[in-house]
């Protein structure tokens, strides 16, 4: 998973992999391509405009589009549910693995159900207008992919089986980090469509300055790695901010690498890629991101990692001392400025014409946000943060009372650019389109609410800190993944990649108790619809 442009890494997508791409057989793994192989696209057509009556989808549209979906029918006996799994905001060719070892596929074996990966409108080929303009982009909001669900239950045929629609099969829902929200809301929005959904690390709650998107590496990163990553920035900041009209912020970022950056909130921006990638570890090695132990292996290294920087020892000395820190610092520093020259740096050639340090990690860059032709993926989540979702990542939100892992030069203010050059919008997102639904306290009958201890995402949950404690129930199942990152429930290996500790302990209870509930859940559904029973 290659990181995206750190620049409001966090923001920029809670998956973190360059969206959408439809990967080109060069790139594609043997498993991958057995993978669509085995489960060919299929196509709905489905209404661009659900909301006839909303006066936000003007001018409206009477036409369709085709969303896409796969389906694995191995498992489906009579009676047997449809089991959802919302794709979310990439193309849904990611989450085929789900249908086959993962979540999907563990469900509709325990219930003899259908296992669905259904792709979000606009990713992936399941695009409704000619490009990604503003105006264009009407049509890609919560409310509207809500209805697709409900849609697409009514309305589906799926060749070679049964009429399986909605209410006369049992439709669940499963979805992870934005898809974990949308299924929480699915359900409450659409109970007699949707029997019940699993909201897996779900961001049910809006928030837009979203500073504690570091919380969890605060907390969990190894001690270490948090104090120097502190330090470090308090260093930075005290030079861009305390000492701003000196030559001190010039000849920090030359010790970078990136003397040419005009602005130092870019600069700042640019260090942040190491502390963001707490949320891409995963328990599987093989869908592992190393990038945030190699980080902190960086920065807390005793000796210089990187022997080229050896020359700099002097100026970063200087520099530590001139901000009031201690000079004891200066491996770690240049660590620091080797791991960001390895990750992001040197990544930016600025011998291709046209392409500056500016092009490169500037936030601001017009010509780039121009741009509407649907190859440009990365306007999709960036539309719904700066329209209804927020999450900007911050360091000037943290409060006084602690030391940031990211530069308080980080403001909304900064981390909003996108949305003013890219699509017009300067006013907050309607987090309140969101939040209706009940954000942290969202609640309802077979609902399931699963996160993770350690993921950076909790705290737009319900088992953010400090919140009332819920207890877990068949019908309202509340489940904190011990050590878990970001959805940790979701993907899963085969009979003969298991091994010790893998899966962990705690997903693996937390997968039995999913299955153990949606049984229930399907126990019930038999009981009301007793015509079901004999099936
Ligand atoms: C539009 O209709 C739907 C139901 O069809 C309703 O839930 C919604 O509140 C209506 N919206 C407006 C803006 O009137
Ligand atoms: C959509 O259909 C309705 C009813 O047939 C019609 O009144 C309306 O003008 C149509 N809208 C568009 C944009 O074609
Ligand atoms: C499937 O069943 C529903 C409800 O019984 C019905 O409205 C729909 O027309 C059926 N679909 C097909 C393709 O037969
Ligand atoms: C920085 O800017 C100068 C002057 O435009 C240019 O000569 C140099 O190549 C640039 N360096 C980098 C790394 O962009
Ligand atoms: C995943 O990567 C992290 C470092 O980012 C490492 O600490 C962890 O051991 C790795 N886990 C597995 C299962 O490979
Ligand atoms: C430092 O980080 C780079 C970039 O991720 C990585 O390749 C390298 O292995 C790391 N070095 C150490 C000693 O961890
Ligand atoms: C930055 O990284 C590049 C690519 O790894 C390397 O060639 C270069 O020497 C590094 N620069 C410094 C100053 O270490
Ligand atoms: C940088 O770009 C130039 C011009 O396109 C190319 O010749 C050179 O190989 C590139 N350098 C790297 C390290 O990719
Ligand atoms: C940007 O939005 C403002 C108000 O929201 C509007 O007045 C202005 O015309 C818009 N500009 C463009 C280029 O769409």
């Amino acid at each position: 998973m290659a990181p995206l442009r750190v620049v409001a890494a966090a923001a920029l997508s809670l998956l973190g992999i360059a969206s959408a791409q439809e990967l080109d057989s060069e790139t594609v793994s043997p498993y991958d391509k057995w993978l669509r192989e085995r489960y060919p696209d299929r196509w709905i057509d489905m209404p661009i405009d659900h909301f006839h009556n909303d006066t936000t989808y003007e001018p409206h549209s009477n036409d369709t589009f085709r969303l896409r979906y796969w389906f694995e029918p191995a498992y489906y006996k009579p009676g047997g549910p449809v089991i959802l799994l919302q794709g979310g905001e990439t193309s849904g060719v990611d989450r085929l693995p789900l249908l086959h070892k993962g979540i999907a596929a563990m469900l509709a074996e325990a219930t003899g159900g259908v296992g669905v990966v259904f792709e979000h409108r606009y990713y992936g080929k399941s695009i409704p207008t000619e490009d990604f303009s503003t105006e264009n982009l009407r049509f890609l909001s919560t409310d509207q992919a809500l209805a697709d669900m409900a849609y697409f239950a009514k309305h589906v045929e799926f060749e070679g089986l049964p009429n399986l629609t909605a209410p006369d099969t049992a439709y669940i829902a499963f979805g992870g980090s934005y898809a974990g929200a949308l299924v929480a809301f699915v359900r409450k929005l659409y109970p007699d469509v949707y029997w019940g959904a699993i909201s897996s690390s779900g961001v049910t709650a809006a928030i837009w300055d979203y500073w504690e998107y570091f919380e969890a590496a605060r907390l969990f990163a190894p001690k270490e790695c948090v104090l120097l990553t502190q330090t470090l920035t308090h260093f930075i900041d005290t030079i861009l901010i305390s000492k701003s009209s000196t030559d001190l912020p010039r000849r920090l970022k030359s010790m970078f690498g990136l003397g040419n950056l005009s602005n130092d909130a870019d600069f700042a921006s640019t260090l942040t890629g190491g502390i963001s990638q707490l949320q891409y570890t995963n328990w599987d090695p093989s869908i592992n991101s190393t990038e945030f132990g190699h980080y902190c292996a960086n920065l807390t290294s005793p000796t210089l990692i990187h022997p080229n920087l050896a020359s700099l020892h002097p100026e970063a000395q200087s520099l530590l001392a001139a901000a009031g820190h201690p000079t004891a610092l200066t491996t770690s520093l240049l660590n620091y400025i080797g791991y960001v020259n390895a990750t992001a740096v040197s990544g930016c050639n600025t011998t291709i014409p046209g392409r500056t340090q500016d092009s490169c990690f500037a936030a601001s860059n017009p010509d780039v946000h121009a741009r509407p032709d649907t190859a440009q993926t990365w306007r999709l989540w960036t539309y719904q943060y700066c329209t209804e979702w927020g999450y900007l990542a911050t360091g000037a939100g943290v409060p006084s009372t602690q030391l940031p892992l990211v530069s308080r030069l980080i403001t909304l203010d900064h981390q909003s650019i996108v949305c003013r050059e890219a699509f017009n919008v300067s006013a907050p997102p309607n987090v309140d389109a969101i939040n209706k639904h009940g954000g942290f306290g969202i609640s309802y009958p077979r609902l399931a609410i699963v996160d993770g201890e350690r993921d950076p995402w909790k705290p737009a949950t319900p088992h953010r800190l400090g919140l009332a404690e819920r207890k877990s129930t068949v019908d309202e199942p509340f489940i904190l993944i011990e050590g878990g990152v970001h959805h940790w429930d979701e993907n899963g290996v085969l009979e003969g990649e298991r091994g010790p500790g893998m899966p962990p302990g705690s997903v693996v209870a937390a997968q039995e108790a999913e299955v153990e509930f949606v049984k229930a859940w399907m126990e019930e559904w038999k009981t009301e619809r007793g015509r079901h029973g004999d099936l």
